[in-house]
């Protein structure tokens, strides 16, 4: 058995990752990003105050070390603004924040290039804009800047002037763009002292027997090969990810949690067969107070999805699923989830399918679950939950064919059941 845990979001991210990531540091020495960027947003309480993470890990708070990993992409002076902000409560020195070198950089031009590319775009994604897409192409096109490199002013500056003289866009945009460039350049020495071989010290800790968190970032169905592209993210999200962002053996792994919400949520364009475009929609956003962490954009909102979870576990190989938010539905009479779906020509669909467009046109089969129509217990175990409850979790056991290792009760730390 290993020393690695891995956690992922199992839907379209938003589960809830901060807060379970929060809780399970607990029981190790280091927590690691593996990919996306500050289109994350992480929500956690740190003694009754709210903090939302968008790239420092969310072990941060249980004084652990904190790793970005090759596959990450960094926005420099949006991450040192983060270290500034969290100050309080945790002290992120080099020992304890390690950043890889190998890391890209997420550069104005980037940015400016995902604002473009939705303005232009037939069919927008509904990205983040926060600069992923162009950031990951142009480190698939080798041609990317890596954080090693920009610390350094002079590589830093060889890549702009090399990106200058083969891109005239690239040049125009430089030129009216100053102010962005200058305070990127600034935030380079701040995060100086903290860039490292993150892989090699990750692999090393390994070795000594360290325990180790793996953090994902969005969810499954937004993961570049796996998810319901092109309406995706540009990075691995599944728990796969973690092993091509370090460089370990899968073997290493002990357990994968798979988050997954009591129903669903998804911000941005995209299939989403359950959703709900009615007042039992509009009643899951308003108790669950599902607007985005990052862009304060509504999410949309609907109930649970057996096939597209039961797709994540296997796309994971998840051990465990972490039903979360379980108390959001603590008034719903009836609750629903899909078990299949009818496609007008395809019939009925069982295993999620590949291609957007057929997604689109399916329409969940539902079973009922009378609702439990009482709060929850906010800690304990899950037995300790009222029948209804009890019978929902083994219901949807049995309809993605896994364990419910623990169930979400509340915004805090202390709000969780276990088995
Ligand atoms: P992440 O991106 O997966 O970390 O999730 P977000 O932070 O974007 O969104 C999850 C939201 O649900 C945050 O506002 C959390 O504070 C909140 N939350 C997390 N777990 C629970 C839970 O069990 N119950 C309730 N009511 N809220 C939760
Ligand atoms: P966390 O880690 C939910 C969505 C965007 C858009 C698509 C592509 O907090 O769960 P991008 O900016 O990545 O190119 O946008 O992915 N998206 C997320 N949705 N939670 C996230 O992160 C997300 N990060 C990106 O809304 O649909
Ligand atoms: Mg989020």
């Amino acid at each position: 058995m290993g020393n690695v845990k891995v956690l992922v979001g199992a839907q379209w991210g938003d589960e809830g990752k901060g807060k379970w990531i929060d809780i399970l540091a607990k029981d190790v020495d280091l927590v690691a990003r593996y990919q996306g960027g500050n289109n994350a947003g992480h929500t956690l309480y740190v003694a009754g105050e709210k903090v939302v993470l968008h790239q420092i890990p969310s072990g941060a708070f249980q004084g652990k070390i904190s790793a970005l990993t090759a596959g990450v992409v960094v926005n420099p002076s949006e991450l040192v603004a983060e270290i500034e902000k969290i100050r309080h409560h945790a002290d992120l020195t080099p020992e304890r924040l390690w950043l890889s070198a190998r890391a890209h950089v997420i550069t104005p031009w980037h940015i400016y290039q995902d604002g473009r590319n939705e303005a232009q775009a037939e069919k927008p994604i509904g990205t983040t804009k926060r600069g992923i897409g162009p950031t990951y192409s142009e480190k698939a096109s080798r041609i990317g800047l890596r954080l090693g490199d920009y610390i350094h002013e002079t590589r830093r500056q060889a890549w702009i002037d090399t990106r200058c003289r083969q891109d005239e866009a690239f040049a125009a945009f430089y030129k009216s763009s100053a102010d962005a460039w200058s305070q990127f350049n600034s935030a380079a020495t701040a995060l100086t002292p903290y860039v490292c071989d993150t892989e090699a010290k990750i692999r090393n800790a390994l070795r000594f027997g360290k325990r180790m968190l793996f953090e994902g970032a969005q969810g499954v169905l937004l993961d570049i090969d796996h998810g319901t592209y092109p309406f995706v993210t540009s990075s691995s999200t599944a728990a796969s990810g973690a092993f091509a962002s370090v460089g370990f053996s899968a073997k290493l792994v002990d357990h994968t949690y798979g988050v997954a919400k009591a129903y669903a949520t998804r911000v941005g364009e995209g299939p989403f067969p359950t959703e709900l475009n009615d007042d039992m929609g509009v009643k899951l956003a308003k108790n669950g107070h599902e607007f985005g962490a990052t862009t304060g954009r509504p999410r949309r909102c609907g109930w649970l999805d057996g096939v597209a979870l039961r797709y994540s576990l296997e796309v994971n190989g998840i051990d465990s699923i972490i039903l979360n938010k379980m108390d959001i539905l603590n008034d719903f009479e009836e609750i629903k989830v899909a078990i299949a779906y009818q496609h007008p020509k395809l019939g009925k669909i069982t295993d999620f399918p590949w291609d957007p467009e057929v997604l689109d046109a399916c329409q969940p089969i539902y079973e009922t679950f009378p609702g439990w129509m009482q709060d929850i217990p906010k800690s304990g175990k899950i037995s300790d939950l009222p029948q209804q409850a009890i019978d929902f979790v083994r219901g949807v056991e049995r309809i993605i064919g896994g364990q419910v290792s623990m169930v979400g009760t509340g915004v805090n730390r202390e709000d969780g059941l276990f088995r």
